[in-house]
């Protein structure tokens, strides 16, 4: 007996009722981006591994314990599928040489691989809305970055109580981590016994990471620990500064969050997540922030940057929890068939209408007429189209009104073209 086969366990099938409000959900962020200038970037879902290592940094949960690795026997190559796209971007920006005229602004969609425990709004395979600005070291390019999720909150229909409330922190630069650093290993080191084991191994390699411990008796300890902001030099607070006044200018609410990190290691100054309470547990729809010195550490010529991700599982989750957007459109017309011969002239009428730039189902026509009805005014069209075996001999369609008001009438074809190309240019 073969086993039933299944998707892998965090990975997700769309089927076409959820597909299509995913189409919905991309059609309008790719609006939204392209209305700030951003251009479309692809590139490969697997990566060498050492594109991830070196950006993401060594001792995060991502590289630690998430990706996707594996060797490609045929050449010896260590590969892995994208945990996410910042050191993907990078790279190609480098290998291309993007940069040689100036700034760059970027954006891309697609699947990204994570070996967690899947739940509800966190799976394997999930998705990225990405933004990567290349080449901009002030923080003018990370307002605008905040206002362009601004501008997609409310283009995506979400009301208030649905809209996420963007938290904002300062990672400093290098120089003031370096300060914050001593003083966490000291204060971690001074209490070394309440470590548990995971933090006993980061105090030597990233103490910073211990913060993020979700362990509930290391709790009390971290929210004592000493606190980034204090130590923030005043370039870091003139930028932090700069942000906060754009931000406020133009109305956009926002909570400073000290205890803000963020999982991967590349990020300096502005770090940011915009956070729903209508999610659950997984309720971070969107991370980014600036990231200057990753060009260079990649191989390029330094270049400061900032960027975001949005997570669209999440994303679209909040859309339907908010009834955001309307019903996908529906067909203009279902063409419906039965007899000899009325196959061919469906098929014929179909394609001469979908020329005139209409959207015309055809039935599989291997029903009832009668139930080929239901399927017509289930697709939500304003018109039904009947070729049986008398239509297709005299050459005519019974065309019936789905939606309204109207009468069924029968016509030659040709005056159906006519009337269909009247309609559309009234409707235009
Ligand atoms: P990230 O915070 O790791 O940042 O991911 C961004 C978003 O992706 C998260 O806020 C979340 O919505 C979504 N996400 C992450 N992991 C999962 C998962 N397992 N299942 C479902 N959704 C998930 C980055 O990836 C950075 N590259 C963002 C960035 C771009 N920073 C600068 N430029």
């Amino acid at each position: 007996m073969s086993t039933k086969l299944s998707a892998v366990k965090g990975m997700n099938d769309l089927l076409p009722e959820q597909a299509e409000v995913w189409e919905q959900v991309e059609a309008k962020v790719g609006e939204v981006f392209r209305q700030y200038g951003y251009r479309p970037i692809r590139t490969p879902i697997v990566e060498s591994t050492s594109v991830f290592v070196r950006a993401i940094g060594e001792v995060t949960d991502i590289v630690e314990k998430e990706m996707y690795s594996f060797n490609d026997a045929l050449n010896g190559e260590a590969l892995t599928l994208r945990p996410e796209n910042t050191a993907a971007v990078v790279r190609a920006a480098i290998e291309h040489n993007l940069l040689y005229d100036g700034p760059r602004r970027l954006w891309y969609f697609g699947p990204m691989f994570r070996h967690e425990r899947p739940q509800k709004g966190r799976y394997r395979q999930f998705h990225q809305f990405g933004v990567e600005a290349l080449g901009f070291d002030q923080p003018e390019a990370d307002a605008e970055q905040i206002f362009m999720v601004a501008r997609l909150w409310k283009a995506l229909g979400l009301r208030d109580g649905f809209v996420p409330k963007l938290q904002l922190n300062s990672l400093g630069m290098p120089q003031d981590r370096a300060l914050h650093r001593e003083a966490l290993v000291h204060y971690f080191q001074s209490h070394q016994s309440r470590l548990d084991e995971d933090s006993q191994r980061r105090l030597g390699s990233n103490p910073l990471r211990i913060l993020d411990s979700k362990n509930p008796e290391m709790a009390e300890l971290i929210a004592n620990a000493p606190q980034l902001p204090e130590f923030l030099g005043d370039q870091a607070r003139e930028f932090q500064q700069r942000l906060l006044n754009l931000l406020n200018e133009q109305g956009i609410a926002f909570e400073l969050n000290p205890r803000l990190v963020r999982g991967l290691d590349y990020y300096n100054l502005t770090v940011f997540e915009w956070v729903t309470d209508r999610l659950g547990a997984q309720g971070t729809v969107c991370g980014g922030g600036r990231y200057d010195s990753l060009v260079e550490r990649m191989g390029g010529k330094p270049a400061a940057a900032t960027g975001f991700a949005i997570g669209a599982e999440r994303l679209i989750l909040l859309v339907q929890e908010a009834q955001g957007l309307g019903s996908p459109s529906a067909p203009d017309a279902y063409l419906i068939h039965f007899g000899k011969g009325a196959r061919e002239s469906a098929l014929k009428l179909a394609e001469q209408l979908r020329d005139q730039g209409l959207k015309v189902v055809l039935d599989p026509g291997q029903t009832s007429a009668k139930s080929q009805m239901k399927k017509a005014d289930a697709s939500g069209a304003d018109l039904a189209l009947l070729i049986g075996e008398d239509e297709s001999l005299a050459g005519e369609v019974t065309v019936k009104p789905l939606r309204g008001q109207g009468q069924q009438a029968t016509m030659p074809l040709s005056q159906l073209l006519a009337t269909m190309d009247r309609r559309k240019q009234d409707n235009a």
